[in-house]
């Protein structure tokens, strides 16, 4: 349903990827290059529908001759580049950033967590018992979501969601320095006392589940959540004529979640309140 949008041709940079040489578009990133080769290098931050904010460096890849590593999610290919994903130094750096988060922050449901820690021998538990971390109750202040910052990475993906780049609503933003920097609305008020329109744009980049639908957190807490189980479909949203493709996560027959197509050319992942959570009309049992 999705179409395709026409773009002028591109010039080809042609670089070399783990001794391989490769051919990519003029300004793609070395993370688009990787994915075009079928390399597997792990992201938190970065998001298909926001600019790269660089705030993770889980994704980092060695350039032969530069001092530091590079980002792979937003530093462009260059022509003539000797870019390493999986060197020592490459890996070990991802190795102590698994380490870090992990520590600190509740990774259990973010995608491939487990996955990427067990891949690079991370060992959260290195720094101790008393390692501090956020430790921090969910919020659960209204009936559609949830803010659950104990699993926060701080990779501001929900800001720029929220504000600049997608909503304009700017409810939320980052408040505190160092380790008390934590995402927060307005002096703290509840989502129901702030600039908050619930539109969930939040929700859909957010890359850890800190932030999910109510009725997620609920039958996660119940131990009922069960992705394998639900199906997907994908229709039109039928409260206004924008047309908005809406997908439907359905668990036992029930909406449990509603998200967009990333690529849909009139949504780009976004919704608004009435068609991330007006679905309880047509399941009211
Ligand atoms: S639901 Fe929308 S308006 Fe509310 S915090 Fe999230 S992105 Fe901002
Ligand atoms: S709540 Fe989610 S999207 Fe927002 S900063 Fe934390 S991890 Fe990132
Ligand atoms: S995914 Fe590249 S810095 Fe986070």
């Amino acid at each position: 349903m999705s179409a395709v949008p026409l773009q002028p041709p591109r010039r080809l940079v042609e670089f070399t990827l783990d001794g391989e040489p490769v051919r990519v578009p003029e300004g793609s990133t070395l993370l688009d290059a990787c994915r075009a080769a079928g390399k597997d290098v792990p992201t938190l931050c970065q998001g298909d529908t926001l600019t790269p904010k660089n705030a993770c460096r889980v994704c980092m890849v060695e350039v032969e001759g530069a001092r530091t590593l590079a980002p792979a999610c937003s530093r462009r290919a260059e022509a003539g580049m000797e870019v390493r994903t999986d060197s020592e130094r490459a890996r070990h750096s991802r190795k102590l950033v698994l380490e870090l988060l992990a520590s600190s922050t509740d990774l259990s449901t973010t995608p491939r967590a487990a996955e990427w820690i067990e891949e690079y021998g991370a060992e959260p538990g290195r720094f101790g018992e008393d390692a501090a971390t956020v430790a921090e109750e969910p919020k659960v202040d209204n009936d559609l979501y949830v803010r659950d910052y104990d699993k926060c990475i701080l990779c501001y993906k929900c800001v720029d969601a929220c504000g600049e780049q997608w909503q304009n609503t700017f409810a939320i933003a980052v408040a505190g320095r160092g380790f008390d920097a934590r995402i927060s609305t307005e002096h703290d008020a509840p989502l129901t006392d702030s600039a908050c329109v619930y539109c969930g744009n939040c929700i859909e980049v957010c890359p850890t589940g800190a932030l999910s639908f109510k009725t997620e957190f609920d039958m996660r807490e119940a131990g009922t959540w069960d992705e394998e189980r639900q199906t997907e479909t994908t229709t039109v949203c039928a409260y206004c004529g924008v047309g908005c493709n809406l997908t439907l996560h359905v668990q036992d027959n029930d909406i449990v979640k509603v998200s967009s197509p990333h690529d849909n050319p009139v949504t780009h992942g976004n919704l608004c309140i009435k068609g991330r959570f007006g679905y309880q009309h047509v399941q009211q049992h």
